[in-house]
């Protein structure tokens, strides 16, 4: 490689700014292929000038630059540096204001970072350095500013002109144009900035706040999108009363603006009072949009409306700190979607994302803390890790302080840092001193990478009653971090004697009183034993219950204890947990029978349980339908020390399918009795009735080759759906069937959606999630649909995302051609949009995990990649530390 290799930033090495922006003053006149941009930049030196001026050195990327002035003075090419990073002036004044004009080109920003053009809409994206793409700036979240701005554009074609916070102004100006003027009165950082403006419809609604703020909403799309927003809508006045209930927190202005785009890099943004989302996390009406999908709206617009509090108003130091604004976010959402639908239903499919990406990532080559220690290009760090893991720290502090003393650390950290950017240790300095505990080891969950194992071993000693529990806890080593200090790990437990009850629990030397049916033990040493005293005889132990640690748990448990919890544990999670981990074994045993030629028979205890789950009717059906499901085929090959993605397949559809043929009366009841009742409405309850109508129609698919009939009967299903959820569930069971029905239903699908781009995305997804032999060749083909571009996320993330990490069994497939379609893919992506092209890639370095002659394609693939010339730093960093 000739050229410079793109270099790591250590948080080790930061450093206070050395200027402090006041206000900024921003001028847009915006056309597509040449906007103008004048800044001017109230700016003070941070430092006494004793030991004389600093160089300013302002962020610019892909800027052409047109005039720089500093007091009034316009400065010649003598008096600044320009380079690939910025502009440099060497020793300017303590005090004094800049104006800078810049030219930029929305329109070719196929990066979409920045100020670009989506379908006719110039919106921006500045997390996390998108903003040195609209002027020269100190753009980094320390430096926070007031900013005042003011738009101009065709008055016919951008109607609508947004910014942050309040309308100051707006009138016509000649040419047919016009000018909006918007300024907002908290001081943010530039990554928080945003402007919006388009031919845009909207609704618009009303929220008065606990105090009596009377707030306007309104949700910005396409014109005919209206009627899709009603939803989003409900969610965003919910999450509102949510957080004034739940944490104190109101909302701060009289006007809170939401814009879809269907151009996005991820899924939305919280820019103060304007946030703009990917339009998949909007619309919905149940013709087009999922169960699923209507939980993932209320899920994003509530992420996106808590980070007023916990990201706008109070922020990030650095971008180290990424996760105390994102892993506190995706708690609160968490917590809020767990108040609105079931908790433990949330907490099942939290922790089943949890281990299908977080796991795998903090086992491979890209594991890196919570708050990492260094990045090449931060944009690689919106990970599984940061937010989810992140979540789950945040989540076990809470375990550790109750939900009180939580809540008061949440007041005392707001109370000290509104207005700030700040670090993770003045987060949990915030929650320890408001409660007067030492979170010094706890604090090592944002330090160590990896995820811990727990061996754990239990043992009953009958002559005294007593009952050990000893725990081993180990962290693997990651990248740069060889050895691991204990960490400290909430761990939840009980006992269930013969009848299922949970039996109180005291630890030696407690008082009586201390006795309680389930307990948090603190694991803080690499091997404790906890002794119980004036135990009965156990039947059962459940650990790790509501997955109180994100950790894997070794505890050896045959699968009559394991049944039973399945049926008796007092926590939910406890009870699925049980289930995932009995069908975990058999997977395990089945795949290496498998691998050797000489398969036995399941274990009938399991299909026995599963059984006595569908004829519970006490049972939530969204739960019970969590609780039927097998595992996924990637939590199996994170079990498995050599991956055999056609030994789990085939070990996971013989699990289907004899659960299928001894339970087939339970599972046609369950699909008869939980039919559609009547019109579709979104909410948990109906949702979870169609979730285990699904589950149990899948069951019954699975047996395709027993029971002829089903292809037509799934196409029937399909036809018959009056709501997306029921629609796709039959699609995605017909895609894995050759033959006639599967291609009717896909031509029927595309005719039916074809001018809905966000349901031609799931027609994309589901042809490349299918498991036939063919699936590449189709996938290959699709590429070449009027429906598919490289330009557009949405599109890229549906067809080759899905198949990339969506669909091992043929991504894997054992002539390397999955990986070479990757490495395409990759360097045809990466000079259009390197942010999603780097996201894409994490599956090619999971290549340790299998067997030589994978090894050596997958590790091909990736040294392809690595050869090209003018590499991304976002492919680069992610495609070399996958190599290293
Ligand atoms: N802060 C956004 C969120 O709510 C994510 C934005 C990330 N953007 C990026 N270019 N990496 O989670
Ligand atoms: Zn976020």
């Amino acid at each position: 490689m000739t050229e410079p290799q793109p270099t790591a930033i250590h948080r080790q090495d930061y450093t206070p700014p050395d200027y402090r922006i006041e206000t900024v003053d921003l001028e847009f006149d915006l056309e597509p292929s040449s906007t103008r941009v004048k800044a001017r930049l109230a700016i003070t030196a941070a430092h006494d000038r004793s030991g004389g001026a600093r160089p300013l050195v302002l962020h610019g990327d892909a800027l052409e630059l047109v005039s720089v002035a500093l007091d009034g003075r316009v400065l010649g090419a003598g008096d600044y540096r320009l380079d690939d990073k910025g502009l440099t002036i060497a020793a300017p004044p303590p005090a004094f204001t800049l104006d800078i004009e810049t030219r930029i080109d929305p329109a070719a920003n196929t990066q979409l970072s920045g100020l670009y053009v989506s379908s006719n809409v110039f919106c921006t994206q500045c997390e996390a350095e998108g903003f040195r793409r609209i002027t020269y700036f100190l753009d980094r979240p320390d430096v926070m500013a007031t900013y005042r701005t003011t738009i101009r554009a065709d008055r016919a074609a951008y109607p609508v002109l947004l910014s942050n916070g309040n309308l100051v102004e707006q009138r016509q100006v000649e040419g047919g144009r016009h000018v909006a003027v918007w300024h907002d009165p908290f001081p943010k950082p530039s990554y928080l900035f945003a402007l919006v403006a388009g031919d845009l419809a909207c609704n618009e609604d009303r929220f008065t706040t606990r105090s009596g703020r009377d707030v306007t909403l309104r949700i910005f799309v396409e014109h005919g999108k209206q009627a899709r927003t009603g939803y989003a809508m409900d969610c965003l006045k919910r999450a509102m009363r949510w957080d004034e209930e739940r944490f104190g927190l109101e909302y701060d202005l009289d006007l809170f603006n939401i814009v879809a785009v269907s151009d996005f890099n991820m899924g939305a943004m919280e820019n103060k009072s304007l946030n703009v989302f990917n339009d998949k996390y909007i619309l919905a009406d149940p013709e087009i949009a999922t169960d699923a999908d209507y939980a993932g709206i209320e899920t994003v617009v509530a992420h996106e409306y808590f980070h007023n509090w916990t990201g706008d108003r109070i922020t990030c130091r650095d971008w180290f700190q990424l996760s105390l604004k994102e892993g506190l976010t995706v708690f609160r959402d968490r917590e809020f979607s767990s108040d609105m639908r079931s908790r433990p239903v949330k907490r099942i499919q939290d922790v089943r994302s949890l281990r299908a990406r977080q796991f795998p990532e903090d086992a491979g080559p890209l594991a890196h803390p919570v708050r990492p220690d260094s990045y090449i290009e931060i944009n690689n760090f919106y990970t599984a890790t940061i937010y989810d893991k992140g979540a789950e720290v945040i989540g076990m502090m809470q375990a550790i302080l109750g939900q009180d003393g939580f809540r008061k650390g949440m007041d005392l950290y707001v109370q000290r840092h509104d207005g700030q950017a700040v670090t993770c240790d003045d987060f949990a300095a915030a929650m320890a001193d408001a409660n007067g505990v030492d979170l010094g080891q706890f604090k090592r969950w944002y330090s160590q990478a990896g995820t811990p194992e727990l061996a754990i071993e239990g043992s009953y000693d009958t002559r005294a009653g007593a009952y050990e529990m000893t725990v081993t806890q180990r962290c693997p080593p990651t990248p740069g971090q060889p050895d691991k200090a204990p960490m400290h790990i909430p761990l939840a437990m009980g006992l269930l004697d013969a009848q299922g009850q949970d039996i109180r629990l005291r630890l030696d030397g407690e008082t009586a009183d201390a006795a309680a049916p389930g307990r948090v033990l603190a694991v803080t040493a690499p091997r404790q034993t906890f002794r119980f005293v004036n135990v009965p005889q156990p039947k059962a132990l459940s650990v790790n219950r509501g997955f109180s640690a994100p950790v894997n748990v070794t505890l050896a448990q045959g699968g009559a204890e394991r049944a039973f919890l399945m049926a008796h544990d007092s926590d939910a999670f406890a009870r699925w947990e049980a289930g995932q981990q009995f069908a975990t074994d058999l997977l395990l045993r089945r795949a290496g029978e498998i691998q050797r030629g000489a398969p036995t028979p399941f274990d009938p205890a399991f299909v026995e349980a599963v059984g006595q789950i569908l004829r519970d009717e006490s049972l939530e059906p969204a739960f019970a339908a969590e609780a039927i499901a097998l595992p996924g085929e990637d939590y199996i090959a994170e079990r498995m020390d050599i991956v055999d993605v056609e030994a789990i397949h085939s070990a996971r559809e013989a699990l289907r399918q004899a659960i299928a043929t001894s339970l087939r009366a339970d599972l046609e009841r369950i699909v008869a009795a939980n039919a559609s009742p009547g019109p579709y409405t979104p909410d948990a309850a109906a949702a979870g009735r169609r979730a285990l109508r699904n589950v149990a129609l899948g069951y019954l698919a699975a047996s395709a080759a027993e029971a002829p009939g089903t292809a037509d009967r799934l196409l029937a299903a399909y036809r018959a759906a009056d709501n997306m959820t029921d629609r796709m569930a039959a699609l995605r069971l017909l895609v894995d069937l050759d033959g006639p029905q599967r291609q009717a239903a896909l031509d029927d699908f595309h005719d039916r959606f074809r001018d809905d781009a966000l349901v031609i995305d799931k027609w994309l997804a589901l042809q490349a999630l299918s498991a036939l032999p063919d699936t590449l060749a189709r996938v290959t083909a699709l590429l070449g649909h009027p429906a598919f571009a490289l330009e557009k996320p949405n599109k890229v993330r549906a067809l080759i995302g899905s198949f990339t990490a969506g669909n091992p069994l043929r991504y894997h497939a054992a002539d390397g051609s999955g990986y070479a379609f990757h490495a395409d893919r990759t360097l045809a992506l990466d000079p259009i949009n390197p942010q999603v092209a780097a996201r894409l890639l994490a599956p090619l370095g999971r290549w340790q995990r299998f067997d030589a002659g994978r090894q050596a394609k997958m590790k091909a693939a990736l040294a392809r990649i690595l050869a090209a010339p003018k590499l991304s730093p976002d492919v680069y960093e992610i495609a070399s530390k996958s190599l290293a």
